[in-house]
């Protein structure tokens, strides 16, 4: 066989070979960016499911050194998993006290849901009558304080609180979501009392007849079931948010016999929340107008009255901080918080200009 040969500066180079390693060296090297891609990729992941193990562990020591009841409990890989989603009483800042405009609410809230889970005794004097009921539905606008509700009844009733958002559940266990909807439940069973707050509900008990597929289909059947099974000593409590009521499916609607309409709040109500958000703001003394305010934002939920009472407050801040530095450099040596301005009405307004204060019309 004639063998390709090159001969250069007295060295013989066989072509071939050459070609042979050029293309060992190539396919090595995709070889390996490969591996190490999909190495990398494998070590993300047990990094994630590392850190998510450790915090489920984390929150399960807390909850037992609060309660030693707990201690004997065990846990399944799906129920550790969904630790991370577990709320303490003690975790939760809000409290009924912090939502403004929503007394008749929190009222009722109190006979029929909290106190069935602290006092289940006392309820249990009607019978099956006066139970609590198994599902609770809060619907309407976002921002308007429903999640801030959920939370100040887990908080109020000293329940544990299982944060579910239903979109996550169905993209991160695809294909395991029945098993985790299991967790769920069996979860909520040992720790009672135990509230599974289900938020953006409609994302996954959307109408069956709006394209549907299979798995959820079959998700929504099991959960139902669960759902049914539940004791009905009232310690367990199934809550859901929604901004799109019509999208629940009939069958859910029906176990959601508790509904509450979580409206924009009116002029009346957002007086309350304003007071609640300011509560410990410094307001100028002759020159802050609440009633102007409340006039001026018709329309606006609780979060965007939050919103509007931050900007009012860096605004404020951020005077300050100009007139004590110059091109980034400090030239006060004392800061004193005590020297930033109080809050006005004018910085609360979407037009100050065109702002008359109510003293100066006659
Ligand atoms: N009635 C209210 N009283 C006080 N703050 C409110 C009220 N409604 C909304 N907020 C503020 O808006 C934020 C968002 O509310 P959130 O409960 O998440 O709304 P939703 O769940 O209805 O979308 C809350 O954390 C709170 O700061
Ligand atoms: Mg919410």
């Amino acid at each position: 066989m004639n063998k390709l040969k090159l001969e250069l500066w007295g060295v013989k180079i066989d072509l071939k070979l050459l070609g042979d390693l050029f293309f060992l060296t190539g396919a090595g090297l995709s070889m390996y960016y490969m591996l190490n891609h999909l190495l990398n990729d494998s070590i993300d992941n047990s990094v994630k499911t590392k850190e998510a193990k450790k915090k489920g562990a984390t929150v399960l020591k807390k909850i037992q050194q609060v309660n030693p009841d707990l201690k004997n409990l065990v846990f399944n890989e799906y129920e550790k998993s969904l630790l991370n989603s577990l709320v303490t009483p003690e975790d939760i800042n809000v409290t009924f006290e912090d939502i403004g405009g929503m007394q008749e609410v929190i009222d009722e809230l109190h006979e029929a849901v909290i106190l069935p889970l602290t006092e289940p005794d006392l309820f249990s004097a009607h019978s099956s009558l006066v139970q609590s009921p198994k599902g609770v539905l809060f619907y309407g606008p976002p921002g308007c304080g429903k999640t801030m509700l959920a939370k100040a009844i887990a908080k109020e009733s000293g329940a544990f609180f299982l944060l579910i958002r239903m979109s996550t559940i169905m993209d991160k266990w695809y294909g395991e979501s029945n098993k985790i909807v299991d967790a769920i439940f069996s979860l909520a069973n040992k720790l009672q009392p135990c509230i599974i707050f289900i938020d953006e509900i409609d994302s996954f008990l959307r109408d069956r007849s709006s394209s549907d597929h299979e798995v959820s289909s079959m998700l929504k059947a099991e959960f139902m079931t669960l759902w049914d099974g539940l004791v009905s000593n009232g310690r367990i409590m199934v809550m859901g948010a929604t901004n799109r009521q019509h999208d629940i499916d009939a069958a859910f609607m029906r176990r959601l016999p508790k509904k509450f309409s979580i409206g924009r709040p009116t002029s009346v109500q957002r007086r309350s929340i304003l007071r609640k958000i300011l509560v410990d703001a410094k307001l100028d003394e002759n020159d802050f107008d609440l009633e102007a305010i409340v006039a001026d934002t018709e329309g606006s939920s609780g979060s965007d009255l939050r919103e509007l009472c931050r900007e009012a407050a860096l605004k404020s801040m951020k005077e300050y901080i100009r007139e004590n530095y110059k091109g980034g450099k400090k030239v006060t040596t004392n800061m004193d918080p005590n020297q930033v301005r109080p809050l006005k009405t004018t910085d609360f307004l979407k037009h100050p200009d065109s702002f008359i204060p109510s003293a100066n019309i006659d």
